[in-house]
């Protein structure tokens, strides 16, 4: 059908959201034919404390009356205390940090810092995993969107995720034994040409369909990085910042990366992103003539509003809620599962939950078509929720990452929005509909 929206535009996706959006507070977005919808993404997994939180506004208003912009050798109050924060939370060998502005750009400067400390280029990624479309990002992004471009980095190489409901090695069945680090690491040896430089990883893979690795597995690998003399390079795009019920996810696996990158949840919906790494490595690097001069790299504006964000975060007590809502988000939908056989698996760690719908559960035979059905159908009952559309042409699985200052009353709608759309979509297809086309 004909999107007249469309005229001006250059189509970045797969289309637009049938509806335009005039306003957001909280956990709610509201179109301007006035429906409500449940923001069950914060955005773009972004905005963690909510759409439109006065903190936010408030440290815009300041930066606006202060000062919004700089050049780049230009230092300000807010970036300096940006900084000095972000050295606070997290271990003592983090102790240097760069602000940026997206998550890919926070990656690209780890892979960059990484190239130039270790001197050589081989980048690690996981299957299913998402990093960023800047070239260097790109080619470790094995969740898809390779097509069309030409070649990626010289030196990409890839691990198989640890995806214990569907092993990539068909070796687990619902729980991983961490094989799949072994296996991979034996491919990647024998493909190496003697350069291996880094592996990037989420703590838990968001746009590859939530695949949460198990306690052992970045330790494990930790210790296959340092056999190498491999960095370890966290993106805690979408699990930074309390999203998981820790600060970071890298707390919840006892482990410490080379380089940590954050973005989406540091800004609360500005952009914003930061790279973190050691005085070591950021002293050989300068030594050897790192630069990174970008438009918006001494921005007080979005450093301002990253302030606010970790503030509302720890003073609302955000991190706890968020693992007390995730608890109760997973409950409830393990409820769900009881009364629907078509959910195969429900998984996640605090307010980043997955959801996969199957044919049946003996089979597992991805129910793309019920998942597209069933997206469209709770959007138009307002809840939003994304499919993961990148695991592969897989179409069944269902990201949730509502803000973490969502209410258990808030969750037991979507929970009646999901169940009521089951039922209804799940009667109206036949079983020959949910079969993949
Ligand atoms: C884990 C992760 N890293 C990096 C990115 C890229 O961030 P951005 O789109 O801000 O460049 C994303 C985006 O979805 C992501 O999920």
């Amino acid at each position: 059908m004909h999107d007249e929206r469309e005229r001006f535009l250059i189509r970045y996706s797969r289309g637009f959201a049938p509806f335009t959006v005039a306003r957001a507070s909280g956990a709610w977005i509201e179109t301007t034919d006035g429906q409500r919808i449940l923001d069950f993404t914060s955005g773009q997994i972004c905005s963690t404390i909510g759409h439109n939180h006065p903190g936010i506004a408030a440290a815009v208003q300041q930066s606006l009356d202060e000062v919004i912009h700089l050049n780049s050798w230009m230092l300000s109050e807010p970036v300096l205390a940006l900084a000095e924060r972000l050295v606070s939370l997290v271990p003592a060998s983090l102790n240097k940090v760069i602000l940026v502005n997206t998550g890919g750009e926070a990656n690209e400067v780890a892979l960059r810092l990484a190239k130039m400390h270790t001197g050589r280029f081989e980048v690690v990624g996981l299957t299913r995993s998402w990093h960023g479309l800047q070239a260097g990002a790109a080619s470790v992004n094995l969740a898809g969107g390779h097509a069309g471009y030409g070649p990626l980095m010289p030196g990409s190489l890839a691990l198989p995720a640890p995806y214990a409901y569907r092993c990539p090695i068909r070796h687990c069945n619902g729980t991983c034994d961490c094989s799949c680090l072994e296996a991979g690491f034996d491919m990647i040896n024998q493909q190496s040409v003697g350069s291996l430089c880094a592996v990037i990883a989420e703590p838990v893979l968001s746009a590859g369909g939530i695949i949460v690795p198990p306690p052992d597995y970045f330790q494990r690998l930790r210790k296959l990085c340092q056999e190498r003399g491999m960095l370890l390079i966290l993106d805690e795009a979408q699990t930074g910042f309390g999203r998981l019920g820790a600060m970071f996810g890298f707390e919840l696996y006892e482990v410490v990366p080379d380089i940590l990158s954050v973005s989406k949840t540091l800004g609360g919906g500005i952009p914003l992103a930061a790279t973190l790494t050691s005085s070591e490595i950021e002293s050989d690097c300068y030594n050897k003539g790192f630069m990174h001069v970008t438009s918006h790299v001494a921005d007080p504006l979005p450093a301002a509003v990253g302030l606010a964000v970790i503030n509302v975060i720890e003073e609302e007590g955000l991190v706890e809620q968020a693992r007390q809502r995730g608890n109760y988000l997973l409950e409830r939908l393990r409820e769900l599962q009881q009364r629907h056989e078509q959910i195969g698996d429900v998984r996640g760690k605090g307010l980043l939950v997955g959801l996969e719908l199957v044919e049946d559960r003996t089979t597992k035979k991805p129910a793309d078509a019920l998942g597209v059905a069933v997206g469209d159908e709770c959007l138009r009952r307002g809840l939003s929720m994304n499919i993961v559309r990148s695991t592969g042409g897989m179409l069944n699985c269902f990201r949730m990452a509502p803000p973490l200052s969502i209410t258990e009353d808030e969750i037991d709608i979507a929970i009646d929005i999901i169940d009521e759309t089951l039922k209804a979509v799940l009667a109206s297809l036949s079983r020959l509909d949910l079969v993949a086309e």
